[in-house]
């Protein structure tokens, strides 16, 4: 995972410019943007929902993937900077008629956009656009391929912190089809990163990439129970249909019976366990509904928190994060 190359998300003074992935970036950076989201959670409460950090500058939404919750949230966070947001309806733009992904950034920097959230299918193509942008603009990665899908990650470190405080003694398990999740790939790294003793990717074999312990650090499991076994939080996550073909489950009634979480199964954990999922959840696959909607469910708090999380990487991508002393 090291690299003496030079992380092409810092700019020449080391700032962040883009946010492509979580490799690469320092513990302090990580928890310099987590505390500067604690500060926009209270822009929610606010009368007027927002604040001036990002006024005149233009954010372009390119979702390539479909998205609820992370289309959404990044465009209530540019907003509630006050920065202009754009979304391309990619299906009824240019892409359509095969315009390339290099020529529809080209055309939208010649429109003054400042800053590109980015979720494409094929990994890489943030980093190909940040390769390729011009020197003013930003690139956020917001989901590629199975690569990648930091501001996922990151809020979702964001509400461990508020329910657990210190990192440094802390069990989590993230459970279900890692092979294809960038998602996990992503909170793989932060967790490590951000000092995390304990991490658990519990899963069959058959959705398990090849050398994940080694890789990432991580400890290995294919039995629910066991792997959960006094864990304070568990990530749930989507078993992902679109990307696997072919026979790597006998069937998501069989998965269910074997990996997804129950009320029952849950006396494995620590008493005050959090639930997590990314979603979207397959309710009856991943997790019964009792699990989902109940007390030790998160799910809907990591949602609210992607705002004040994706506003915290926003501004410090256009080197506009608040001072301390302002929040
Ligand atoms: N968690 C997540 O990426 O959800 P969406 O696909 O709805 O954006």
């Amino acid at each position: 995972m090291g690299s003496s190359l030079p992380n092409p998300q810092l700019d020449a003074q080391g700032r962040l410019r883009h946010f492509l992935t979580i490799e690469g970036l320092s513990r302090d950076l990580l928890i310099e943007l987590l505390d500067q989201a604690e500060g926009f959670l209270g822009v929610a409460q606010q009368a007027v929902k927002k604040v001036p950090l990002c006024r005149g500058k233009v954010v372009a939404n390119l979702f390539f993937e479909t998205s609820t919750r992370t289309r959404t949230t990044f465009e209530l966070a540019a907003k509630r900077l006050s920065a202009d947001v754009l979304n391309l309806n990619i299906s009824t733009s240019a892409t359509a008629k095969g315009e390339s992904l290099l020529d529809t950034l080209r055309n939208l920097e010649a429109m003054h956009v400042d800053m590109f959230v980015v979720r494409h299918a094929a990994g890489g193509a943030a980093h190909f656009m940040a390769a390729h942008a011009a020197p003013h603009v930003s690139i956020i990665n917001a989901g590629d391929g199975r690569h990648a899908h930091p501001t996922q990650a990151l809020l979702d470190m964001f509400t461990i912190r508020r329910h657990k405080g210190d990192f440094s003694r802390l069990r989590v398990a993230i459970v279900g089809d890692i092979l294809h999740s960038r998602v996990a790939r992503s909170q793989m790294l932060a967790l490590k990163t951000l000092g995390v003793p304990d991490i658990r990717v519990i899963a069959p074999r058959t959705l398990l990439p090849a050398k994940v312990e080694e890789a990432f650090g991580v400890k290995a499991y294919h039995e629910l129970a066991e792997g959960i076994r006094d864990v304070d939080v568990i990530i749930m996550l989507r078993l992902q249909r679109e990307r696997y073909r072919g026979a790597l489950l006998p069937s998501e009634h069989e998965y269910f019976q074997l990996f997804g979480l129950t009320e029952g199964r849950m006396g494995a954990a620590k008493p005050d366990v959090i639930v997590m999922h990314p979603g979207p959840i397959n309710r009856g696959v991943e997790m019964d509904s009792a699990v989902a909607d109940g007390a030790h469910s998160v799910i809907l708090e990591q949602v609210t928190n992607g705002i004040a999380v994706r506003m915290a990487v926003i501004a410090m991508c256009l080197g506009n994060q608040r001072r301390a002393d302002e929040l």
